[in-house]
C-alpha cells in the first residue's frame, strides 16, 4: 500500500442500547475523517499527481458492523469538486449522503468540506466507497466492510483470518486529463496498490499474502478499476464464493472468478496445497464484439505459504482469454442467492411496474467545430431505451424533486425502447433503424410508488457494438432471476427464470448481445441513479433516474436534507470560503 501521509482518525464510540432497551442488539457509531489532498505515488516509473484520502491509495478500509451508524467528515483540499459514494449501501431514507454527483447532492469544492451520516442496516459483506465526479474514484477508493452485529455468527466457518483485495486501473497521466474524449487506454492495474512483476519500475512491489497452512482466509474482493471487467485466479487453488456485493449467496465452489467494474466478491480461500507459493492473478476481461482486444496481459500478487522456500518459483495459474465470454457468463449465472440467509427476503411474485429497457452505445452528431471520432465522423453516446441523460447543472435531481423545482427533470423516463426491433442483430434498413442510433438527449427520471414492484428486463444491443454493460442502481439490492444470450423472449425465457433463490447484486454486468431480468422493492424513498458502472460509458450517459415516493409514514419517509449540503455553483468565489468547519480537535 502507498501510504504517504495517514492523518487517518478512526474514533468508535459504542452506544450501549442495552441501557436502553430490553433488546440485546448494540450498535456503535463508526466516525472517520477523509482528507482529500493531491499527492504525488509512483506505481510505475513516473511520479504522478493524484488526489488521495488521507495519502494512501487504495483509500482507508472502513469496518462496520451491521447496524452501525457511519459518519464520515470529508475535507476537500484537492483541486477537484468531489462526492463520495457509498456504492451499494442502502442509504434507507438517507439519499442525501448516497454522494452522487448532481443526483443526490452538489458537489463538495474545493476547501469545502461535508460530512456523511448514514445508518448501515439489513446488509453484511463487503462494498466500497469511491468518488462519484468523472473518472477521480480511479484514485479515489476504498473498502467497506460490513460484519454482522456482535455475536451473530457468519453462515459458513468462521474464517482464520480476512484480507480485502482491490483491483485498480491506473493511467500515468494527469487525473484532470482523463476527462478527455475518448479516455486514454490505461497503463496498468494494481493490485492493493501495487503493479507488481508484470511493469518496469514495479519489480519486486507486488501485494503478497502470506498463509499459513491449512487455516482458512476470507477474501474481499473489490473491482474498483473503472472501465474493465477482471478475471480472477489463484494458481493450484479453488475458492468458495459465499457473497456477492454484500449478500449471502449459496457456497459456489469455482477456480475463476469475474468481476465487472464496482462489483465485490466474498470468497474463502483454503490454503491447502503444498508450501509454496502461488501467483493470484488478474486479466481483464473484454467484451465488445467487433473491437480489437489488448494485447495480453497478466497482472499478479502472491500467496505466499509460511515455511515456504523463498527460492520457489511462483506457480501460475492459466486464465482465460480476453474475450472468454463463456467462462464470464458461466461464473455470472451459476450463482444462487442464500435464500433464507441473514438478511434475506423472498422474492415478491406479483409485479407493480413492468419496464423492458434497451442499453448501449449511440451517436450523437458531431459539434461542427470539431473532430470525431465515432462512426461516420459522429461522436459516441450511450442510451437507455434511447434517451441519453444528461445531468442537471444547477441543483441536484433530489432538491429540484425535494422543493419542487420545474424545469430540472421531466418526468416521462419510458417503459420501453421507441421502437420493437432485432436488438442484438442490428442493421441499419429503415429511417427509423436510423433513428435509434441517435438517441434523444433529456434529464428523465420514472417516478415509481413506495413499496411497489419493479421488474426490469435489460436488453443490450448492437447498436454499434455489443459489450457487457455493468448496471448499477443505487439504493438497492435487486434480484438477478435470469441472464441470457440473445433477445429476451418474453413467453420462453420468463418461464425459466428463478423465483426461488435467485443471486442478489447492487451491479450487475448484461452480457454482450443478451439479457437480464431484475427485480426490487421500491420500499426506499428519494431519488436514485442506475447506470452503467464503466466509467468511460458515464460521459455517454447510460444512465437514468427513479424517484421513489414517500410511504404513509414518517417512517417510510425521505429525511429532511442536512443543513450543510453543498450547493452548486459557478462562482470560483466561493472557493474562498469553507461553508462548514470540522472540530477535528477530538
Ligand atoms: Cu459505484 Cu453510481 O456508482
Amino acid at each position: 500500500m502507498t501510504r504517504l501521509h495517514n492523518h487517518c482518525l478512526t474514533i468508535q464510540a459504542f452506544l450501549i442500547l442495552l441501557l436502553f432497551s430490553s433488546s440485546i442488539a448494540s450498535a456503535a457509531i463508526v466516525e472517520h475523517v477523509f482528507h482529500v489532498k493531491n499527492v504525488v505515488v509512483k506505481p510505475l516509473c513516473k511520479e504522478q499527481m493524484v488526489p488521495a484520502v488521507n495519502g494512501s491509495l487504495p483509500g482507508p478500509t472502513i469496518n462496520v458492523r451491521e447496524g452501525d451508524t457511519l459518519v464520515v467528515h470529508v475535507i476537500n483540499n484537492s483541486t477537484y469538486n468531489i462526492t463520495i459514494h457509498w456504492h451499494g449501501v442502502f442509504q434507507l431514507k438517507s439519499s442525501w449522503m448516497d454522494g452522487a454527483n448532481l443526483i443526490s447532492q452538489c458537489p463538495i469544492q474545493p476547501t469545502n468540506n461535508f460530512t456523511y451520516r448514514f445508518d448501515i442496516t439489513g446488509q453484511e459483506g463487503t462494498l466500497l466507497w469511491h468518488a462519484h465526479v468523472v473518472n477521480l474514484r480511479a484514485t479515489l477508493h476504498g473498502a467497506l466492510i460490513i460484519r454482522p452485529r456482535s455475536g451473530r455468527p457468519y453462515p459458513f466457518p468462521k474464517p482464520y483470518k480476512e484480507v480485502p483485495i482491490i483491483f485498480e486501473q491506473w493511467w500515468d497521466i494527469d487525473i484532470g486529463l482523463l476527462g478527455i474524449q475518448p479516455a486514454p487506454v490505461s497503463d496498468a492495474y494494481l493490485i492493493n496498490g501495487l503493479a507488481g512483476d508484470s511493469y518496469p519500475c514495479s519489480k519486486n512491489r507486488m501485494f503478497k499474502l502470506k498463509v499459513v497452512q491449512g487455516k482458512t482466509y476470507l477474501l474481499r474482493i473489490i473491482n474498483a478499476a473503472l472501465n474493465t471487467h477482471l478475471f480472477f485466479k489463484i494458481a493450484n487453488h479453488n475458492v468458495t464464493v459465499v457473497a456477492l456485493d454484500a449478500i449471502y449467496t449459496t457456497p459456489y465452489l469455482t477456480d475463476v472468478m469475474v468481476l465487472t467494474p464496482g462489483q465485490t466478491i466474498d470468497a474463502l480461500l483454503t490454503a491447502d496445497q503444498p508450501l509454496g507459493m502461488y501467483h493470484m492473478s488478474i486479466t481483464p476481461y473484454t467484451s465488445a464484439i467487433g473491437i480489437p482486444i489488448p494485447t495480453n496481459m497478466t497482472i499478479t500478487s502472491l500467496l505466499v505459504y509460511e515455511g515456504a522456500a523463498t527460492s520457489s518459483s511462483p506457480a501460475l495459474p492459466l486464465m482465460p482469454a480476453l474475450n472468454d465470454t463463456p467462462t464470464a457468463h458461466r461464473f455470472s449465472s451459476s450463482i444462487t442467492g442464500l435464500a433464507g440467509g441473514p438478511h434475506w427476503k423472498p422474492v415478491p411474485d406479483h409485479v407493480d411496474e413492468k419496464m423492458f429497457i434497451t442499453m448501449g452505445l449511440g451517436l450523437d452528431p458531431c459539434p461542427s467545430d470539431t473532430k470525431c471520432i465515432g462512426p461516420v465522423g459522429q461522436r459516441f453516446v450511450g442510451s437507455l431505451n434511447n434517451r441519453t441523460f444528461v445531468n442537471p447543472e444547477t441543483v441536484s435531481l433530489q432538491e429540484a424533486y425535494f422543493y419542487d423545482i420545474t424545469g430540472v427533470y421531466t418526468d416521462d423516463f419510458p417503459d420501453q425502447p421507441p421502437l420493437i426491433f432485432d436488438y442484438t442483430n442490428f442493421k441499419l434498413r429503415t429511417n427509423s433503424d436510423y433513428k435509434m442510433m441517435f438517441p434523444e438527449r433529456k434529464t428523465s427520471v420514472k417516478t415509481l410508488r413506495y413499496n411497489s414492484t419493479v421488474e426490469v428486463v435489460l436488453q443490450n444491443t448492437a447498436i454499434i457494438t455489443a459489450e457487457s454493460h455493468p448496471m448499477h442502481l443505487h439504493g438497492f439490492n435487486f434480484y438477478v432471476l435470469g441472464y441470457g444470450i440473445g433477445n429476451y423472449d418474453p413467453i420462453h425465457d420468463a418461464r425459466k427464470l428463478n423465483l426461488f433463490n435467485p443471486q442478489m447484486h447492487n451491479t450487475v454486468g448484461v452480457p454482450p448481445g443478451g439479457w437480464v431480468v431484475l427485480r426490487f422493492i421500491a420500499n426506499n424513498p428519494g431519488v436514485w441513479l442506475f447506470h452503467c458502472h464503466m466509467d468511460a460509458h458515464l460521459p455517454y450517459g447510460i444512465m437514468m433516474a427513479f424517484i421513489v415516493q414517500n410511504g404513509p409514514t414518517p417512517e417510510t419517509s425521505l429525511l429532511p436534507p442536512p443543513s450543510n449540503l453543498p450547493q452548486c455553483t459557478r462562482d470560483p468565489t466561493i472557493y474562498e470560503s469553507p461553508t462548514t468547519n470540522v472540530d477535528l480537535s477530538y
